[in-house]
């Protein structure tokens, strides 16, 4: 069985990674990496390839940045000569992000089997990129799996046939237990002369937050804010790096105290930073899922979520409004109190990627 895994954008490396060992177990399987290049400086995309033990890809389409129709496009024309050439018995995607629904409408288009993993999640918000990635992808999908309860809820919502919806788990947290130890071994916060559990983890990359020079100012005000209370380190995404400098904020946020601007950070640092803080504050969607599972408090800054059980069970809560005050009321809220009593989900024990493996392997060949 030949498998094509597509990668694109920083949070595709950390789901792919499990999923590549696992099909690798199997002697009878072929697995293969594409990489899009959606995503392609060395912080975004090799220190993953490095860290996460993935291989150099077989294929590497370097599609770059662009609007939303030109990535799609670009990446669909170098996917199909790709699967033209490989003849692949399977393409399997992650996710939500463009590289996603790229690949997943070439394959359906040529009549390949897909598989989605991180199926279902609705955060019934259409004018966000990503929800229409999620709903298209699912709605052409032949294999979805499906992360939480949600997942299935949605899916069933909509029609998909149960037989095509399998419950296995999250891939994202076999990263994360594959790699905690020697993610927890690193000593970040020393690093940047900081104390255990007394500083407050930031990421803001959404369109949303960041695309609009006066909610960016709102972000940069509540940073300044806090930054009074604890310090702040906040890992920069290049898109808001690339907004601070279109409305001229740089210097704005560069001169707030207690405020340690970094560059996008590897996954084990990344983790490291998560786990010895006091607090993460974010509006990333993989990033309210690993909280969660390492029982740190995060306040998402965002309307709604397509994790909800990150909510319900896990330690995150919402924060709908971009309101200085109010964002400071919850933060306030949460640095006085222990973690909510979060439960790790269901099947997120890091045997998300072997469960996938061995259902696509007694499947792909049934039709
Ligand atoms: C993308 C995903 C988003 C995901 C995020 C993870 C879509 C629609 N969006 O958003 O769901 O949460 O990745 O990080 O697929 N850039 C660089 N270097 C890079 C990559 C990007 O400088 O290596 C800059 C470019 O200016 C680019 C901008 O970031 O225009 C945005 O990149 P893009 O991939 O379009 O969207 P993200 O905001 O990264
Ligand atoms: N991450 C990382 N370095 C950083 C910020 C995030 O390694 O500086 C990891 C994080 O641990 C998670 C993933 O990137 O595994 C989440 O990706 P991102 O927030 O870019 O995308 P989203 O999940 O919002 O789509």
């Amino acid at each position: 069985m030949k498998v094509l895994n597509i990668v694109g954008a920083r949070p595709n490396f950390m789901k792919v990674a499990p999923l590549h060992r696992a099909f690798l177990a199997n002697p009878n399987i072929d697995s293969k990496i594409i990489h899009t290049g959606q995503h392609y400086d060395a912080c975004m995309s090799k220190v993953f390839f490095e860290q996460l033990e993935l291989p150099k890809p077989d294929y590497y389409l370097g599609v770059g940045s662009g609007s939303h129709a030109v990535i799609t496009a670009k990446i669909m024309m170098a996917f199909e000569k790709v699967i033209l050439a490989e003849k692949p018995d399977l393409v399997l995607v992650v996710g939500d992000v463009n590289s996603t629904l790229a690949c997943a409408l070439v394959t359906k288009k040529l009549n390949i089997q897909l598989a989605h993993v991180e199926a279902g999640l609705r955060s019934g918000d259409r004018r966000m990129p990503e929800e229409l990635n999620r709903i298209m992808t699912d709605s052409i999908a032949d294999y979805l799996f499906v992360t939480e309860q949600s997942g299935l809820t949605n899916l069933t919502k909509e029609n998909v046939p149960a037989e095509k919806i399998f419950f296995v788990g999250n891939v994202m947290m076999d990263s994360l237990c594959f790699y905690q130890k020697k993610a927890f071994a690193l000593s970040l916060p020393e690093k940047y002369n900081l104390s255990r559990k007394a500083y407050v983890l930031m990421t803001m990359h959404r369109p949303e937050n960041v695309d609009q020079a006066e909610k960016l100012t709102t972000m940069i005000d509540m940073m300044a804010a806090l930054s009074e209370k604890m310090p702040v380190v906040l890992p920069l995404h290049p898109r808001t790096a690339k907004q601070l400098q279109k409305f001229s904020l740089k210097e704005k946020i560069s001169k707030i105290p207690n405020l340690i601007i970094l560059e996008p950070q590897g996954y084990l640092e990344f983790i490291n930073l998560m786990n010895y803080a006091a607090l993460i504050i974010t509006d990333s969607g993989g990033v309210q899922e690993e909280s969660t599972f390492l029982g740190v408090s995060c306040l998402t800054v965002r309307n709604s979520t397509e994790r909800p059980i990150t909510v319900t069970q896990g330690t995150n809560v919402l924060i709908p409004e971009l309101k200085v005050d109010l964002i400071m009321a919850a933060i306030e809220k949460s640095l006085h109190q222990d973690p909510k009593d979060a439960i790790i989900p269901p099947l997120w024990d890091g045997k998300a990627a072997p469960r996938i493996v061995e259902c696509l392997w007694k499947n792909v060949y049934n039709h």
